[in-house]
């Protein structure tokens, strides 16, 4: 198995740069002054634990390098770097667009640390990172912002601009960072390239939002916990089946390979473990997984969870004409509607969400996925009108989740999600189907950072609540993000909107505000 090792010595070579290791084929003593800052893009810190952190940035050049250099990182107690808590050096490799994910351990739990990269006499721009509490410590509080879609071409990043006012411990993202469109007809700003499809293309679609200074302002502020929906790959995908949108220029006809690509692309550039490469970089190009699901502790206050709806699940049901594409679909006349192993997570992450929820020890349990959880008939009165791409087209799986939360007692569930461009707010039923089921949770799908709602869907809110009315609040008029604040004894939700997508000025003001009182799955209105 030559590949094999290749691959494994790749992996081992990739969590050595990040382990302090020295390696030298350009270090960055010997640069000297650059002439351009190979840190333009920024810096960002993610996958905090009780003693480390994932700290990022990736190096741009004027002309493509194939070099490898070697930055150093410190990590101090203050801004002015002169109380050194850790320091070290990592390498940036051509294989991963000079992308560096330096992984550091021996900080100390539940402290805020500042951070900066060097090479040669280049200094990045200073990043704010923190520590979680220990896992046997019961903290005060969390104050998790979480937030999605955010389409370049639509609008400006006013919402990250407000966000990084809110003083959060971290950020969960929950997909579609980057969309992989030419454009958009009344285009606020231009995307650069055309449809993106190749490795070379997600690189500088990434690239080009990184070059937003309000989004590196939040990336900067603190640690984000990220997973991703359809467009960080291609609208509507499922698994290695395509979606759509797929433009006939021949450039790429196999899917598993763009997948590739894309997948490698979203590692490079987000701040997470070269863990997640289950079978080292070379792996991901013959389809092994990017393991990004994942559960991790803040302190016995809350577990937070990652959920992937996108690499493992099911072809979605009663496609047009077997052709891929989300769309409406009335489940009388779909027969695998009612298909029940059919699933959205995957057989493997069923299992391993299963087991997390068992033996969590958070007093909060926050579930953060791509999309609407409970739910939502299109439909008004009898019959019923379903989303074939989301969990109504998987309410097997959906009804295991709810299962599992109730079969492990698990404390104080709280869905989080995305994609749907607005904001809806709801109860999690132990059986939507049943009226008077019992709510065994809460939800909150949150609004787009600057991605479009439609028309009609700012038209249908009020038809839709009526419709559906598990849920307590609905919203598309505005974009913006969500602050979850969780204490021992209560959550409270505050929804934030930007008065104007559109405008990057664009002010910023409170939507609805919720409170959740622990041990009751009861949504109130504040
Ligand atoms: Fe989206």
């Amino acid at each position: 198995m030559p590949q094999q090792t290749t691959d494994r010595r790749q992996l081992l070579r990739l969590a050595a740069a990040t382990a302090s290791t020295l390696w030298l084929p350009r270090s960055a003593w010997s640069l000297g002054r650059l002439k351009h800052d190979p840190f333009a893009l920024g810096v960002a810190s993610g996958a905090p634990t009780a003693d480390g952190v994932v700290l990022w940035t990736r190096l741009l050049f004027q002309q493509p390098s194939r070099d490898a250099y070697t930055l150093r990182w410190e990590v101090a107690h203050d801004e002015a770097f002169t109380r050194i808590a850790r320091s070290g050096q990592v390498q940036a490799e051509p294989a991963l667009g000079h992308a560096v994910h330096a992984e550091v351990m021996g900080l100390e739990p539940d402290r805020w640390y500042f951070y900066r990269f060097m090479l040669g006499e280049a200094v990045s721009p200073v990043g704010r990172t923190r520590t979680f509490p220990r896992p046997d410590a019961m903290p005060a509080r969390l104050r998790l912002g979480y937030a999605s879609c955010q389409r370049w071409e639509h609008g400006y990043y006013a919402a990250w601009r407000h966000m990084r006012a809110e003083q959060l411990d971290a950020v969960m993202f929950l997909g579609d960072y980057i969309y992989e469109y030419p454009g958009a007809s009344n285009a606020v700003r231009a995307v650069t390239g055309g449809w993106v499809l190749t490795l070379e293309d997600y690189r500088a679609r990434y690239a080009l939002h990184r070059s937003d200074a309000d989004l590196q302002a939040m990336h900067a502020a603190c640690p984000w916990l990220l997973t991703w929906d359809d467009h960080e790959v291609q609208n509507d995908y499922a698994a290695l089946h395509e979606g759509t949108g797929v433009p006939l220029l021949g450039t790429v006809d196999d899917f598993g390979a763009r997948r590739a690509s894309a997948y490698q692309a979203w590692y490079e550039h987000m701040p997470v473990r070269a863990a997640m490469l289950t079978q080292g970089l070379g792996g991901l190009a013959r389809g092994a997984e990017l393991r990004i699901y994942q559960q991790v502790p803040f302190g016995r206050l809350a577990t937070l969870y990652l959920l992937d709806g996108r690499q493992y699940r099911d072809r979605q049901p009663c496609l047009k004409d077997g052709q891929p594409g989300g769309r409406l679909v009335d489940p009388a006349q779909c027969p695998e509607w009612a298909d029940v192993p059919r699933s959205y997570l995957g057989a493997v992450q069923e299992q391993w969400l299963d087991g997390a929820l068992a033996k969590s020890a958070g007093r909060w349990n926050v579930i953060g996925q791509q999309t609407l959880f409970g739910p939502r008939d299109a439909r008004p009165g009898p019959g019923q009108r379903l989303w074939n791409d989301g969990w109504d087209a998987y309410a097997g799986n959906r009804k295991r989740v709810t299962d599992a939360l109730q079969r492990h007692a698990v404390s104080n569930p709280v869905l989080l999600g995305g994609d749907v461009h607005e904001n809806w707010v709801g109860h999690v039923k132990a059986d939507y189907a049943a009226a008077g089921s019992p709510a065994v949770g809460v939800e909150f799908c949150g609004t787009s950072i600057s991605s479009r709602a439609s028309a009609s869907a700012v038209e249908k809110t009020l038809e839709r609540l009526a419709e559906n009315p598990h849920f307590v609040f609905g919203d598309a008029q505005y974009r913006g993000y969500g602050v979850a604040e969780f204490t021992p004894g209560q959550l409270r939700t505050t929804l934030r909107a930007v008065e104007d997508a559109t405008r990057a000025d664009a002010a910023a003001f409170t939507l609805a505000a919720f409170e959740v009182r622990e041990g009751r799955a009861r949504i109130e209105r504040r």
